[in-house]
């Protein structure tokens, strides 16, 4: 199934927990639909000329958390395309307010032992997850920011392969229209 008849006439931004697939769908997602993709922390590393860990590390979270604000801002105004939006964008309440204002969010939902695995065991470089137990760390941020995630206009199940989380997607978004 490609992307059926579903015409997106303003941003998909993906959001969720690391690990929840919002850069591997959101490509996959994009190609079906037939729409750029971007990340926001691909779109702050860009800006700021540095990676985001590297960002953490020389400038702190709040420096990087105003970035991401900025690249959020300017994506959320931008024409149609899938946005992958880095785990803390949506927990913000000025840039969730700026994506539910004007994207359609999606929040890929997964649980906390697939979130850990896809993360792998050292976070996959991913600064909060650093030292830490990823598990453990998954879990007490799914504690924190769920009833920011479910405020997104569609939850999907983000649980097994990309392509059957592409066209669950699709299918919600179909079925809004
Ligand atoms: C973060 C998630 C990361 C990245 C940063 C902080 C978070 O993005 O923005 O490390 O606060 O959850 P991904 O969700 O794409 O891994």
């Amino acid at each position: 199934m490609a992307g059926g008849d579903f015409q997106a006439d303003r941003p998909i931004v993906l959001v969720g927990l690391m690990g929840a697939g919002k850069t591997t769908v959101g490509r996959r997602l994009a190609a079906r639909l037939g729409l750029p993709f971007v990340d926001t922390d691909a779109e702050v590393a860009r800006t700021a000329g540095l990676a985001v860990a590297q960002m953490f590390d020389r400038l702190g979270e709040a420096a990087f958390r105003e970035r991401e604000r900025d690249a959020v801002a300017r994506l959320a105004a931008g024409p149609p395309r899938v946005i992958a939006a880095g785990g803390g964008a949506f927990v913000d309440e000025v840039g969730r307010g700026l994506l539910l204002a004007s994207c359609t969010t999606v929040w890929l939902d997964a649980g906390v032992e697939t979130l850990a695995r896809r993360v792998g065991r050292d976070g996959g470089g991913r600064p909060l997850l650093r030292g830490r137990d990823p598990r453990a760390a998954l879990a007490a941020l799914a504690e924190q920011r769920r009833p920011f995630y479910a405020a997104a206009h569609f939850r999907v199940d983000a649980e097994g392969p990309v392509e059957a989380v592409a066209d669950r997607i699709l299918a919600a978004l179909a079925g809004s229209r």
